[in-house]
């Protein structure tokens, strides 16, 4: 039954020759018609964070990083990571075997074609064929890799770069929730302690959009914000990424010297919605294939995730969300559809 295909990739639908208008099925309708798609404003630019100020400059250095990483996350729940020792050499080689495992043969792929969001490899398309009204320009490839190491034995070297990417990835992770923590005026362990990172969720989500016939009229995943703390986020070069600020849908920039930083649902709910899990989605275009690749740091699946009580008051600041299980989440997203915060609504 291996042989057998589950599902239409996005590439292989493109890779068929008559493709020159894009399949009804696809067609997506956008919620409002007066949104606004922007480049940033000179004025009010992404913000960028220095790592390596925050894991390695004087006191003083640090104290001013964690300041800036308290009002990007407030301000936008997005930044820019540049100077974060994960090399060039490692990025790219990472880079390249997603590539290699998306060119594999489909029979090939779909060996991990998987329907449960629990599977720790699923291969798929779109967001979730199941529940989505329309399909999504999108190929995806989801492993687990801690609190246990997954990796599809193909492509050859996969594996191995896979588990350098993971281990770099969860470092810069598990140093950015430091100084995030005390940027809430916690211990810096408190997020690392209080959501039990030892047995963490880390788990990547590679992403691939080919080029798209009538890209305006397609979208490669539609607006919502990710679950978990954090998820950083590298691309291969080309744009497709919007992020919503102050009610506007924001270009990033196709850039691949840093990592993109997202707050993410878990992270709203420690900090009792003073960071905001942003919204963002992504567009495609007929040019060239869009590559990312997410890595997503959360708690362990068997976390309650609620507000830290350390910043809550009963008169001032009482909780604004309920606490919830991971794993409870996790099922959850799995069985609504991509669209806003739609599972983060459930807690609050
Ligand atoms: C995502 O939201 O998981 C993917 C975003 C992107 O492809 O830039
Ligand atoms: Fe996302």
């Amino acid at each position: 039954s291996n042989n057998r295909t589950s599902f239409t990739s996005v590439k292989a639908l493109t890779e068929s020759p008559q493709l020159t208008s894009l399949p009804p099925s696809y067609t997506y309708t956008t919620n409002s018609d007066d949104e606004i798609v922007t480049d940033p404003d000179e004025d009010d630019p992404i913000p960028v964070i220095d790592y390596s100020l925050l894991v390695s400059g004087t006191p003083d250095q640090r104290a001013k990083i964690i300041q800036d990483l308290s009002k990007a996350c407030e301000e936008w729940g997005f930044f820019m990571l540049i100077n974060y020792f994960v090399s060039k050499s490692i990025m790219e080689k990472m880079v390249d075997e997603v590539f290699a495992f998306f060119n594999l043969r489909e029979e090939e792929k779909q060996e991990f074609a998987g329907k449960d969001v629990m599977d720790p490899i699923r291969y798929g398309t779109s967001s979730n064929v199941s529940m989505d009204k329309v399909l999504f320009w999108r190929d995806f490839l989801k492993i687990v890799v801690h609190p246990q190491f997954h990796s599809p034995d193909k492509p050859p070297g996969f594996r191995e770069a896979l588990a350098e990417y993971s281990r770099r990835t969860w470092k810069v992770g598990k140093e950015l929730l430091k100084g995030i923590s005390e940027s809430l005026g916690l211990e810096a362990n408190y997020i690392e302690d209080t959501m039990n990172l030892d047995s963490g969720l880390q788990m990547i989500a590679a992403n691939l959009y080919p080029p798209c016939p009538q890209p305006e009229l397609a979208m490669g995943i539609p607006p919502h914000s990710d679950h978990g703390l954090l998820n950083l986020l590298m691309q291969n070069g080309v744009s497709g990424l919007q992020v919503l600020h102050n009610g506007k849908w924001i270009n990033v920039s196709s850039t691949t010297n840093c990592l993109l930083v997202f707050v993410s649902d878990h992270l709203e709910v420690v900090s009792n919605g003073k960071y905001k899990s942003v919204m963002h989605r992504a567009v495609v275009s007929n040019k060239a294939t869009r590559m990312s690749l997410a890595i997503v740091i959360a708690p362990s699946m068997e976390t309650v995730v609620e507000p830290a009580e350390e910043l809550l008051d009963n008169q001032s600041n009482p909780a604004a969300y309920i606490g919830m299980k991971h794993r409870d989440y996790m099922q959850l997203q799995g069985s609504n559809r991509l669209n806003g915060k739609s599972v983060l609504d459930k807690v609050k």
